[in-house]
């Protein structure tokens, strides 16, 4: 079974990535405890990729052309796309940036979704089990305030129009810095911080997990 987790984010050893990694084992244990041996969990860092978001050529729609339902932009996302359409599921994992998901990230959902969206119908892409994780430095009152409806609703419905309602994982209060007495800073407390670090995070990082088998899951 092949599986892509499409890290949205820089940073190789921050909350995104110790997120994702945690999906995976989830995804390979249950892959694993149901006896299933070819597995393919493929994680794309996208920031290691070259690429824009959509042209706006229209290729993609064109009635009778050579890329209907295709992106034919000829960069790091040309081959890539097509994998990810095919595969038994994908995961999202991205940081908050601005209020909403990173740049990277949202010009990568465009060129993934753009090419199977049809004006008025079904999108032209096969349903498939999906999820998408958010990491952020804001606590869950205010995301619930700020974020719910404009980040979390938003790029849900596309994906649910795209892949099928997305599993979702909001993981709120994170540590940012290495060293927080080195940056400066007037808005976050450094101990209020590593307390959810050391009592919260943990459980975020089993959510992730979870996130993993429940995908496999939803397969069997
Ligand atoms: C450019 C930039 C913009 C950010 N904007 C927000 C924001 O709008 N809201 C928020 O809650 N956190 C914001 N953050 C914090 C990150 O979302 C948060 O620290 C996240 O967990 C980082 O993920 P990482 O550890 O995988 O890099 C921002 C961070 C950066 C670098």
């Amino acid at each position: 079974m092949d599986f892509y987790l499409i890290n949205g984010g820089p940073r190789k050893k921050n909350n995104t990535s110790k997120l994702l990694k945690k999906v995976n084992d989830g995804i390979n244990d249950e892959l694993t405890k149901n006896n299933i041996n070819e597995i393919n969990i493929n994680t794309i860092r996208l920031y290691d990729l070259d690429y824009k978001g959509c042209k706006s050529c229209f290729h993609c729609k064109k009635i009778g052309g050579k890329y209907y339902g295709e992106c034919p932009i000829k960069d790091d996302l040309r081959e890539l796309l097509p994998k990810i359409h095919e595969c038994d599921g994908i995961v999202f994992a991205t940081p908050i940036y601005f209020g909403d998901v990173t740049g990277e990230m949202r010009s990568f959902l465009e060129r993934l979704m753009f090419s199977k969206l049809v004006y008025g119908r079904e999108s032209l892409a096969s349903k498939k089990p999906n999820a998408i994780i958010y990491s952020m430095n804001v606590k869950k009152e205010v995301a619930d305030e700020i974020y719910e409806n404009a980040v979390f609703k938003n790029t849900e419905n596309y994906l649910e129009y795209t892949f099928g309602k997305p599993y979702s994982l909001k993981v709120y209060d994170t540590y940012q810095f290495k060293d927080y007495s080195l940056y400066e800073n007037y808005m976050f407390d450094e101990k209020k911080k590593a307390k959810t670090l050391k009592e919260q995070f943990p459980k975020d990082l089993d959510s992730a997990y979870d996130l993993g088998t429940k995908l496999v899951k939803s397969l069997l």
